[in-house]
């Protein structure tokens, strides 16, 4: 007797075992759900793609994020043929996670402002969100809010100061710690603010600076983020694949500037040997 073959299966086995995945973010707040990545799947090839050329994001249009985010993702996913590309970056995903899944022929995942578990964890019924101005200005942040903080209070304030510091933090340079505590102040002085017992991390860059933030929101407010979550949802869409490295990872980053060695030393404490120009 026979039976049809489990497509799953017969899925995984047709993935190239050193097919890398793909993290894709503006610049290097992606390291933070790479750090998650890697602690369940560490044998997993990695290929990670700054676009620090288009960085920051949070500044720009949403038809130039749109733009840059497809264009680029469909150049890297044709040279270097990841069995899966994750968005880690909430301002691409909130803008361009249906128009890249509609053009490109791979499983993506993307990563999403977590109102859902904060809205579960707040007991105040307040949550912060701390993002970049584009993405909290998002119809997907406001149908993430009607879905799962109905009945709460959610306050958006958009911090790009926060994405450079996270960036020089990263670089090893001195970074502006007042940008975190005028973030922190801004959340804090809306109506309601003082109420905040729970902030939304919605920029993958701010877990970076989960230490100073702490230090600026006091001990009473708890910070969530969707690495851990978008970690497993990768091990569960590769579930069954084989994996092989066959290179050593690669960390790429557009533009024509020096930034394989600006970001040297977080490169290797991430797992990367070497990081080129794409
Ligand atoms: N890391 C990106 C995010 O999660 C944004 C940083 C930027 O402004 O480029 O939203």
């Amino acid at each position: 007797m026979t039976s049809a073959p489990d497509p799953a299966q017969t899925l995984a086995h047709a993935v190239d075992p050193a097919a890398p995945i793909l993290l894709f973010d503006s610049g290097v707040g992606g390291f933070t759900v790479l750090e998650e990545v890697r602690k369940v799947l560490p044998d997993a090839p990695i290929l990670y793609a700054a676009d620090t050329a288009g960085l920051p994001y949070g500044a720009k249009t949403e038809a130039q994020i749109a733009a840059r985010v497809a264009g680029l993702l469909g150049r890297l996913t044709e040279r270097y043929r990841p069995r899966l590309v994750c968005i880690a970056c909430n301002t691409a995903s909130t803008i361009a996670l249906g128009m890249v899944r509609e053009v490109l022929e791979v499983p993506i995942v993307g990563t999403v402002p977590a109102i859902k578990p904060a809205a579960a964890l707040t007991r105040s019924g307040v949550i912060g969100l701390l993002g970049t101005e584009a993405t909290i200005r998002q119809a997907y942040v406001d149908r993430l809010e009607h879905e799962f903080a109905a009945g709460k209070r959610l306050l958006r304030h958009g911090a790009p100061e926060l994405v450079e510091a996270a960036e020089a933090k990263l670089r090893g340079q001195p970074f502006d710690a007042g940008a975190v505590v005028r973030a922190a102040e801004a959340l804090r002085s809306m109506p309601d603010g003082d109420r905040i017992d729970t902030v939304v991390l919605a920029c993958t860059h701010f877990p970076l600076l989960e230490p100073e933030l702490a230090q600026a929101f006091g001990p009473d407010v708890r910070f969530v983020h969707g690495a851990a979550g978008i970690a497993r949802q990768i091990a569960r869409l590769t579930a069954g694949q084989e994996y092989a490295r066959q290179s050593d990872d690669l960390a790429l980053f557009t533009g024509s500037g020096n930034a394989p060695d600006a970001y040297a030393k977080a490169l290797r404490r991430y797992g990367f040997a070497k990081g080129e120009v794409f």
